[in-house]
């Protein structure tokens, strides 16, 4: 197959992407802005592979995106463009109205024109994978069953509101134009080359530089960790298995307080790369040490969590990864690769900006 990926040199989509070469032999296309978050240096390994194509260019921008279309004429595309950072969505939410909304909307139509004209086996197998996310479903209370399927959309910042509305979005073209989608929610990801400013990349970086981590509220906000390249699997398995029309939630059925979650890499961190006494007590010399409180995000969510039984049974997918596994490699993949990381701040990305508040997905 050949497959368009949007926001393919973001976090997931440079995971995703690897892994649909790689792991699947398909070919794939990246249609990406690069805004700051995308970074085509982390699909740099890519660049020589046949199967390997890059596009430059923005999802509100409909023309150049049916052109690629039409150039490229791909089998499906799977979407994840989109404006992902909860803080900086409240800042100034209408970037997220632009891409997560606007557009979702330009990329549906020019999908529409590209599918009505498509025929036979091209036609019958054409599929838009729409990658969402858990937040569209608001809060949890702590002994609340978990998201589904079915769960009522209740979404509480501009970022979950504006997935909210691509989700419907992309609902009404399969129901009014018989265009054939797929949606799946997925609850939080961890793994390589995700963008400083999320919380596990942070806490990392702050370790290495011995500065305070910062945490909202008291850390008891519960989230569900999945790893990445498990969530690339399930996204594989959806296009190639799911039933058109149909929503999956995808979890790692790993609920953890933030300070739980911090507290692990703290861990990994004493074992992996220990801080230098010099001078410390065994307390102090820990990075936990470091951790401290900062006050809360508005409209925090208390809770996420993914009843994912549904992909499990209909379409026998399950995660790979454990959160002891999961974790560790990740630690060691910031370690090994602390160049990347480097790379992205060099590139204009302040370290200060991150501080303090924007921390968290
Ligand atoms: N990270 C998570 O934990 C998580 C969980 C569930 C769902 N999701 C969803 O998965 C998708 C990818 O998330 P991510 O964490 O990789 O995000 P990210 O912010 O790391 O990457 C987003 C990518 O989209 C590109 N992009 C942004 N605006 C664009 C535009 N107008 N046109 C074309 N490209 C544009 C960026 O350059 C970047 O490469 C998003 O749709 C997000 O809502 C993320």
């Amino acid at each position: 197959m050949k497959i368009l990926v949007t926001g393919g040199a973001g976090f997931i989509g440079t995971n995703l992407t690897r892994y649909l070469l790689m792991q699947c032999n398909h070919q794939v296309v990246v249609y990406d802005k690069l805004t700051y978050a995308g970074n085509r240096g982390s699909l740099s390994d890519l660049e020589n592979h046949p199967g390997f194509q890059f596009v430059q260019g923005d999802v509100c921008d409909g023309d150049l995106f049916a052109s690629v279309l039409e150039q490229h004429r791909p089998n499906a595309i799977m979407h994840l463009a989109a404006e992902s950072h909860v803080d900086r969505s409240i800042d100034g939410p209408e970037a997220f109205i632009q891409t997560n909304v606007v557009g979702t909307f330009k990329l549906l139509n020019a999908a529409k024109s590209y599918y009505q004209q498509l025929e036979g086996a091209d036609k019958d197998r054409f599929r838009l994978l729409h990658v969402s996310t858990d937040e569209v479903f608001g809060s949890l209370a702590m002994d609340a069953p978990a998201f589904c399927e079915s769960t009522a959309y209740d979404p509480h910042s501009p970022y979950s509101a504006s997935k909210a509305s691509s989700d419907h979005l992309v609902r009404a073209w399969q129901d009014t134009y018989g265009l054939p989608v797929l949606i799946t929610n997925c609850s939080n990801n961890y793994g390589p080359f995700q963008f400083p400013e999320k919380l596990i990349p942070v806490v990392i970086m702050k370790c290495l530089r011995s500065e305070s981590i910062p945490i909202y509220g008291k850390g008891e906000n519960i989230r569900d960790w999945l790893y990445v390249e498990d969530h690339a699997r399930a996204l594989e398995r959806v296009l190639d298995r799911g039933q058109v029309g149909e929503t999956y939630a995808i979890g790692g059925d790993n609920e953890l307080t933030n300070l739980e979650l911090v507290q692990q890499i703290c861990s990994l961190m004493d074992e992996l790369r220990p801080r230098s006494a010099d001078g410390k007590s065994p307390e102090d010399s820990r990075y936990s040490s470091l951790i401290t409180f900062v006050t809360d995000r508005p409209g925090h969510d208390m809770r996420y969590a993914i009843n994912a039984s549904k992909i499990k049974q209909e379409l026998q997918w399950a995660p790979l990864q454990n959160a002891e596994s999961g974790f560790r490699q990740t630690v060691k993949w910031y370690l090994d690769n602390s160049i990347w990381l480097e790379n992205i701040l060099s590139g204009g990305y302040q370290l200060e900006r991150i501080g303090g508040v924007n921390v968290q997905s």
